[in-house]
């Protein structure tokens, strides 16, 4: 019975991945998210710029993380693994119970206590992980999970599994295959470093497959009180309002620098009002909601933007005359974390249900 034409990832990019025939396919249909045009962006940035965003908010647990899940769960259950681990600021964690619990497998995940967004949590939950908070921040449950999973018989799905990167260079592909091309920046959040990796893995694939002619320019983005790459040295109690990108000590550190100065780019910070002002902006501006650290990107982007830095990386890219393209990633969705949502608008309090009260308050007049 072939009930959807649309079959994952890795049915999809099957060739381009670590599985076989023999592997199980674990998958809730993860992946093919949409590359919605930014008119508002495109316009800020200039007439021959073509801003997109990759809205991976919309995948089946809310965020990129499925990606590389489907590949991780269903090379686990290949590997005959009964248990998954994972440490997490919560998307990772949601993403690895639900397609745990699909698979038939235990999944067990550590988070920093009392600091991952209430929607995560209720995902982790309601799938039915053993949710375990540890007293410490993120680097400290990755240290835990990393030897827990060395000496206990439980697969590891953080993005150090390398069938995580794998399938979270799908993301690239479907771009390069939307636009027929790479695009020529890409601009995304940078936490635990996994996806800038994944990301710069899978446009180099495509640029040798010769599915591309050209690689973009790669621009990541931390939090400024969570800037370790942008710093030089880890950070030992990192803070942001951004909690997925909470993260003092990325795993993949050294591969993202790689990712940035092979591609000519950047890895920045952006302050977390400015990433506030972004994540305003792409839900009244754009109509489209993410969860703060995936606004890191556009706030990364407008602030690059201001400081002029596309005129003079252009001067040396020789683009002149070429529409230029701008990719996004939104990397979760914005009802991941609804009580950042309401505190950072206006409200207006409870009145009577009183017809005159309420066209004053929505400034409405009587026609
Ligand atoms: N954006 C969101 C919404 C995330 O959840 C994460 C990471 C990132 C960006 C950064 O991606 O780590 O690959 O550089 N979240 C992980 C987690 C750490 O546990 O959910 P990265």
């Amino acid at each position: 019975m072939e009930l959807a034409r649309y079959k994952g990832v890795i049915k999809r990019y099957f060739e381009y991945l670590p599985v076989s025939e023999k592997t199980p396919i674990v998958t809730l249909l993860e992946g093919n998210t949409p590359l919605i045009f930014s008119p508002k962006l495109s316009e800020i940035l200039g007439k021959k710029f073509r801003v997109f965003l990759k809205y991976e908010g919309l995948n089946p647990t809310g965020s990129f993380k499925d990606r590389g899940m489907t590949v991780a769960v269903s090379k686990a259950k290949e590997d005959r693994q009964v248990a998954v681990i994972c440490a997490s600021t919560g998307n990772t964690s949601a993403s690895a119970s639900a397609y745990a619990q699909r698979a038939g497998l235990k999944s067990i995940v550590l988070i920093p206590a009392g600091a991952i967004a209430l929607g995560k949590l209720a995902q982790a939950l309601i799938h039915g992980a053993i949710v375990i908070p540890i007293k410490g921040n993120f680097d400290t449950a990755l240290k835990l999970v990393l030897e827990i999973s060395s000496r206990f018989p439980v697969r590891l799905v953080n993005s150090l599994n390398p069938h995580r990167i794998e399938g979270q260079k799908t993301a690239a592909f479907e771009i390069c295959d939307t636009l027929s091309c790479a695009p020529h920046f890409h601009f995304l959040p940078v936490g635990n470093a996994g996806n800038i990796t994944a990301y710069w893995r899978g446009y180099k694939e495509y640029y040798h497959l010769k599915k591309t002619t050209h690689l973009p320019v790669m621009c990541g983005f931390q939090a400024s009180g969570s800037a370790p790459i942008v710093k030089g040295h880890p950070i030992k109690n990192p803070k942001t309002l951004a909690t997925a990108i909470r993260i003092g000590n990325p795993a993949s550190w050294k591969k993202a620098e790689e990712a940035r100065d092979e591609s000519g780019g950047i890895i920045r910070a952006v302050s977390d009002k400015e990433i506030v002002s972004a994540y305003n902006f792409l839900a009244k501006q754009e109509g489209v909601f993410v969860e703060p650290a995936s606004a890191a990107s556009v706030a990364g982007l407008l602030k690059l933007n201001q400081e002029g830095y596309f005129k003079r990386k252009l001067r040396k890219m020789a683009l002149s005359g070429k529409e230029i393209n701008v990719v996004c990633t939104l990397t979760g969705h914005g009802l991941k974390d609804p009580e950042i949502a309401i505190k950072t608008v206006k409200k207006s309090k409870a009145v009577e249900a009183d017809i005159k009260k309420i066209a004053k308050i929505a400034a409405l007049k009587e026609a």
